[in-house]
C-alpha cells in the first residue's frame, strides 16, 4: 500500500473573528483547492466588512459569536475552528468549544494550548485539542532561532517585529502584552534559546511599511559562522514553501566577542561568543490588505498549512484504524 491518502471529502472548518486575520485566512482557504472547506465565518458585528465579504463568497455566517456558531446547522460537520478574535475572547470561546470535540487552532496569543510553528515542531502536536500558533512575530522569528540553535548553544535570543499600524486591528492592539509574553516564551520553548525576549513596533508611517523582523541570537563559545548561515538559509527556504513572501533582507551578520573584547550584558554580565543578526522581511500576498501586511500572511499561511497537516494526519489515522 502506498503512503498517500486519498483526498476524500474536504474538511469543514470555521473561522471565529471577521477582522484582518480572519478575512485574510478566509480568502486564502477559499482560493485554495486543498483539503479545507470553509463552512462558517463567525463575527459579533453584523455590519463588519469581513462578514459582508463572507456572504459575497457564499460562506454561511453568524454575527452571534461562538454561541451562534454552535447553533448553526453546519456546526455538527465542522472539524476545526480557527480563532482569530483576541486573547481575551479566546478564553471564552475555548470554554464554549472544549466539550464539543471540535479541534481549535488559536491564532491569538492566548496560549491556552501548546505552541506550534509548522517548520519546527508541528509533528509533536498533531492530536492536541487546542493548538496555539504563537504570534505573527513568533511565526517569523522562531524558525530562525531554531535554525541557529541546531548549530550552537543560543544563550539568549531577542526578536523585534515591526508591522504597519494599519494592519493591526483592535484585536491585535488589545493583546500587545500577550504578544510579547507568548513570543518570548516560544523563542525559548520552540526556538531552543535559553532566554528570550520579544518586542513589537506598530509603525504609523504612511505609506505603510513592510513587515520586518530582526532576530539577535547570542551563541556561546566557538561556532562555525558558515554552518549557522547555511542552517538559516535552509530554514528560510522551508518557511518560504508556505509563505512565498518570506525572505532574508540581507546576508546574516556575525559579530565576535572574545575574552579580550567581551560583550557586557547588564543582566547577565560578560558574554564571550558570537552575536548572530538575521533580518527578515515578509511581503504579503495581498489577499486582504496590500502587500505591506506580511504579518497577516505569516500567521494565516501558517494556520492554513497547520490545519491541512492536521486534516491529512486525521484522515491517515482514521484510515489506519478502520
Ligand atoms: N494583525 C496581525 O498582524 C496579526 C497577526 C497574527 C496574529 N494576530 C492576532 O489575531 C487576532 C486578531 O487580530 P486582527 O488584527 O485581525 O484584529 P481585528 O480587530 O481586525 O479582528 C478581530 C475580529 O474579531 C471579532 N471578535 C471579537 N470578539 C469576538 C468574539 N467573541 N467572537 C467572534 N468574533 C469576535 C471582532 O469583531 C473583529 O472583527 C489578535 O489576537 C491578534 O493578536 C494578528
Amino acid at each position: 500500500m502506498s503512503g498517500t491518502v486519498s483526498p476524500g471529502p474536504r474538511w469543514p472548518v470555521a473561522i471565529l473573528g471577521s477582522g484582518n486575520i480572519g478575512t485574510d485566512l478566509m480568502v486564502k482557504i477559499q482560493g485554495s483547492d486543498g483539503p479545507l472547506a470553509l463552512a462558517a465565518m463567525v463575527g459579533i458585528d453584523p455590519d463588519s466588512d469581513g462578514l459582508a465579504r463572507a456572504r459575497q463568497l457564499g460562506v454561511p455566517t453568524t454575527a452571534e459569536g461562538v454561541d451562534g456558531l454552535v447553533q448553526m446547522p453546519e456546526f455538527p460537520d465542522i472539524r476545526l475552528v480557527f480563532d482569530a478574535t483576541s486573547a481575551s475572547a479566546h478564553y471564552a470561546n475555548w470554554d464554549r468549544l472544549a466539550d464539543t470535540g471540535v479541534r481549535v487552532l488559536d491564532l491569538t496569543p492566548a496560549a491556552v494550548g501548546p505552541y506550534a510553528v509548522p517548520v519546527v515542531n508541528l509533528d509533536d502536536h498533531l492530536d492536541v485539542p487546542n493548538l496555539n500558533l504563537v504570534t505573527c512575530g513568533g511565526q517569523a522569528t522562531v524558525p530562525i532561532v531554531a535554525a541557529v540553535a541546531q548549530v550552537g548553544l543560543v544563550s539568549y535570543a531577542e526578536i523585534v517585529s515591526s508591522i504597519a499600524s494599519k494592519s493591526a486591528g483592535p484585536g491585535t492592539r488589545a493583546n500587545i502584552d500577550e504578544f510579547t509574553e507568548t513570543t518570548a516564551a516560544a523563542v525559548v520553548s520552540v526556538g531552543g534559546a535559553r532566554r528570550g525576549r520579544a518586542m513589537m513596533i506598530l509603525n504609523p508611517a504612511d505609506p505603510p511599511v513592510m513587515m520586518r523582523n530582526t532576530v539577535y541570537c547570542l551563541v556561546d563559545g566557538d561556532v562555525d559562522p558558515g554552518a549557522i548561515e547555511q542552517s538559516i538559509e535552509v530554514m528560510v527556504d522551508r518557511v518560504r514553501a508556505y509563505v512565498p513572501g518570506y525572505r532574508l533582507k540581507q546576508r546574516v551578520q556575525f559579530e565576535f566577542f572574545t575574552a579580550d573584547n567581551p560583550l557586557f550584558i547588564p543582566e547577565t554580565g560578560t558574554f564571550v561568543g558570537t552575536r548572530v543578526t538575521t533580518l527578515i522581511e515578509v511581503t504579503g500576498a495581498a489577499d486582504h490588505l496590500p502587500a505591506y501586511a506580511g504579518n497577516l500572511d505569516i500567521m494565516t499561511a501558517a494556520a492554513k498549512a497547520t490545519a491541512e497537516r492536521i486534516a491529512l494526519h486525521t484522515k491517515r489515522t482514521a484510515g489506519a484504524s478502520a
